[in-house]
């Protein structure tokens, strides 16, 4: 299959194929998705193909406002569903509802409740609203590659896969959206993202709890190996510069061809493959995945990444991708760890 970049103005091809039952690469702001009307079973069946996707892993479903949200639900409208897509609708907040009949078993991982998201991104808007169905999509990277947020990383994954990708320039957020189930009481964040967990709580006015060993509830896809480059990724999760800098030095005799991401400071001390870090953790999200495969093509032996872990908005999203990436986390040693942390 020839793969066909369009650009945002010329949407009319993507429309077309959309309502054929065909898949289609876009833009969202928070990373690149693959995507089908979701109403369609053997529609969506593609979407698994071209991924090389697990079957019971399921699909997010993308849709213009409550009212689409209401069009996939079954039963009256939970309360705290009306109140965090008033408040985070359109944006990077999906909601786990139950489903009714519209959304076919496979899009949901056969399980009886459904992804849905309304997307800012207005060409994803633009989308569904010329399909008129609501889209299923989940991100548009072969499955267990890093999440594309540059139409060339959709390009690398899927070209000749499939019929259509369409620029929408680099992704604003970076990492995929929010998570949280509200088929449970009280509410699950299946995965962190950009709108934070103090976000939702106190738009809520009720705890919401993160999944642990302790709660059987987890996102399916969440069992999988994802978000990693090809080389190992090592994390120097510390504050302390020379501790840094020692970890630096020993990880680079170790492993001749490193390849680093850090904050710009960094670059003195490494003559290798080099990835600046910005200087917020909104910065981080955005430029994780971007860095990974940039860096995973110059072939190095290890990717090291400098990033301080904090819990604060997106930083609890941005330490989950870099945890389930991370083959090694090496966090600060000696009697400076009771100090600082
Ligand atoms: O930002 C995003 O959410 C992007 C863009 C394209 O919208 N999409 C995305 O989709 O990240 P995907 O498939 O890569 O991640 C969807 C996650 C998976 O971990 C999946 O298991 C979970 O959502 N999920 C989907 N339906 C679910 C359900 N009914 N119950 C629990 N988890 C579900
Ligand atoms: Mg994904």
């Amino acid at each position: 299959m020839i793969t066909e970049i369009l650009r945002g103005d010329n949407l009319s091809p993507a429309i077309d194929a959309l309502k054929k039952g065909e898949v289609v690469a876009f833009p969202t702001e928070t990373v690149y998705g693959l995507g089908a009307d979701a109403t369609n079973s053997r529609a969506c069946q593609k979407i698994f193909e071209a991924k090389g996707r697990p079957s019971d892993n399921p699909l997010i479903v993308h849709v213009l406002d409550i009212k689409g949200l209401e069009s996939v639900l079954a039963g009256s409208m939970p309360k705290a569903a009306a109140v965090l897509t008033e408040k985070f609708w359109p944006g990077p907040l999906t909601v786990i509802v139950p489903s009714n009949d519209t959304i076919p078993p496979l899009v949901r991982g056969f399980m009886p409740t459904v992804a849905v998201r309304s997307p800012s991104h207005l060409i994803a808007r633009a989308l569904i609203a010329a399909v008129n169905r609501p889209l299923a999509a989940p991100s548009a990277n072969r499955s267990g590659r890093p999440s594309p947020t540059r139409v060339k990383d959709v390009w690398q994954d899927l070209h000749g896969r499939i019929p259509y990708i369409i620029d929408g320039g680099d992704s604003l957020v970076g990492l995929e959206s929010t998570i949280v189930d509200l088929s449970v009481v009280p509410p699950l964040l299946l995965r962190p993202g950009f709108i934070g967990l103090e976000m939702l709580e106190s738009a809520l006015g009720e705890r919401v709890l993160i999944p642990g060993a302790e709660t059987p509830h987890k996102a399916p896809g969440m069992k999988y190996r994802h978000y990693a480059p090809r080389a190992p990724v090592i994390w120097i999760n510390m504050r302390e510069d020379h501790h840094i800098e020692r970890a630096i030095v020993r990880l680079q005799k170790k492993f001749p061809n490193m390849a680093l991401m850090a904050p710009g400071k960094w670059q003195r001390m490494h003559s290798g493959s080099f990835v600046t870090l910005g200087d917020t953790t909104e910065d981080m999200a955005r430029q994780l995945f971007s860095g990974f495969r940039e860096l995973d093509q110059r072939k190095p032996d290890a990717i090291v990444v400098v990033w301080e872990e904090n819990d604060r908005g997106v930083g609890l999203a941005v330490a989950n991708r870099l945890g389930k990436a991370a083959a090694l986390e090496v966090k600060e040693e000696g009697p400076e760890k009771q100090v600082t942390e």
